[in-house]
């Protein structure tokens, strides 16, 4: 599997190929933080085509395959039902359109909560069918010895805290966490642990800032804030919130450009096209020679 950008612009619809450079590297994202201080953001953001990789890609260090496709791509009504299947088909993509940034897939719920054995067979799978630099997964103290065994067999492991989406049956709802002192407690003890098993980032998702900030200084490896305000060390978001594309978005969500209402204007104005049968016009229509 190849990682770097192999379109073939002859058969598609890319923007030509950029000269192929050096992909930003996993142990690259882990030093950002040194002692304690992280003089560059990590920036990263959700990816799930390769289309959409091209465009992220340079703005990027970090392109997300999340199981959040599930609901942005699927429409389900969570990310529960995401499979290893799914995971693998849309991180192969957005490696193929993906030429610096380096790439995370998210491990789907069911596939590595079993044992390290579980995690270890479905992150390899990911790794060999994508060509993705890292997975995530969800968890924490209880995934500590799963981090350290993926770790240990080449496999970079980025943790994820906090709000858990997979986790939804058991938390009840997507609500923040670490409003109460035993539950922020619990949490930083949570990064405490899957810090000290080798995870080389922590997404820290829906804290409250105390919390957020708690966990920034108490964990040696970056982390990657979603709702959990501008103390982190990076910050992630899932594109498609922030390109406006959904009637509802959490409030953590800063939407810099409203591409729903873009779409729904241009297909308004071609289905009134066709209706008036000016589409095609002359510019569109091949004629004998
Ligand atoms: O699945 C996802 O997109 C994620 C981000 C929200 C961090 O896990």
């Amino acid at each position: 599997m190849s990682t770097t950008y192999v379109l073939d612009t002859a058969t598609s619809r890319a923007h030509p190929t950029p000269a192929p450079m050096k992909r930003l590297n996993i142990p690259g994202i882990r030093q950002r933080k040194v002692d304690g201080v992280t003089t560059h953001p990590v920036v990263m953001l959700t990816a799930y085509t390769a289309r959409q990789a091209q465009l992220l890609d340079e703005h990027c260090d970090l392109l997300l395959v999340g199981d959040s496709l599930g609901q942005v791509i699927y429409g389900l009504p969570s990310s529960v039902p995401v499979t290893l299947d799914m995971m693998c088909a849309h991180g192969a993509a957005v490696v193929r359109g993906s030429y610096h940034a380096a790439v995370v897939v998210d491990m789907p719920f069911g596939t590595y909560e079993g044992s390290p054995e579980q995690a270890f067979a479905s992150a390899s799978r990911v790794l060999k069918e994508t060509g993705c630099a890292a997975v995530k997964l969800e968890g924490g103290a209880a995934m500590a010895e799963t981090v350290a065994f993926l770790t240990a067999r080449g496999i970079p492991v980025m943790g994820h805290v906090g709000l858990t989406p997979q986790a939804v049956n058991v938390l009840g709802g997507y609500n923040a966490r670490g409003r109460s002192a035993a539950e922020a407690e619990k949490i930083v003890g949570d990064a405490s642990a899957i810090a000290e098993a080798g995870a080389f980032a922590i997404v820290v998702e829906g804290v409250v800032e105390p919390l957020a900030v708690a966990i920034t200084q108490a964990v040696p490896c970056p982390t990657i804030g979603i709702g959990a305000s501008a103390q982190c060390d990076g910050q992630v978001l899932v594109t498609d919130d922030m390109l406006g594309m959904f009637e509802r978005t959490p409030r953590f969500v800063k939407i810099y450009e409203n591409l729903a209402e873009t779409i729904s204007a241009a297909a308004a104005a071609y289905a009134a096209e066709v209706r008036a049968r000016t589409f095609p016009g002359v510019e569109q229509t091949y004629q004998p020679k």
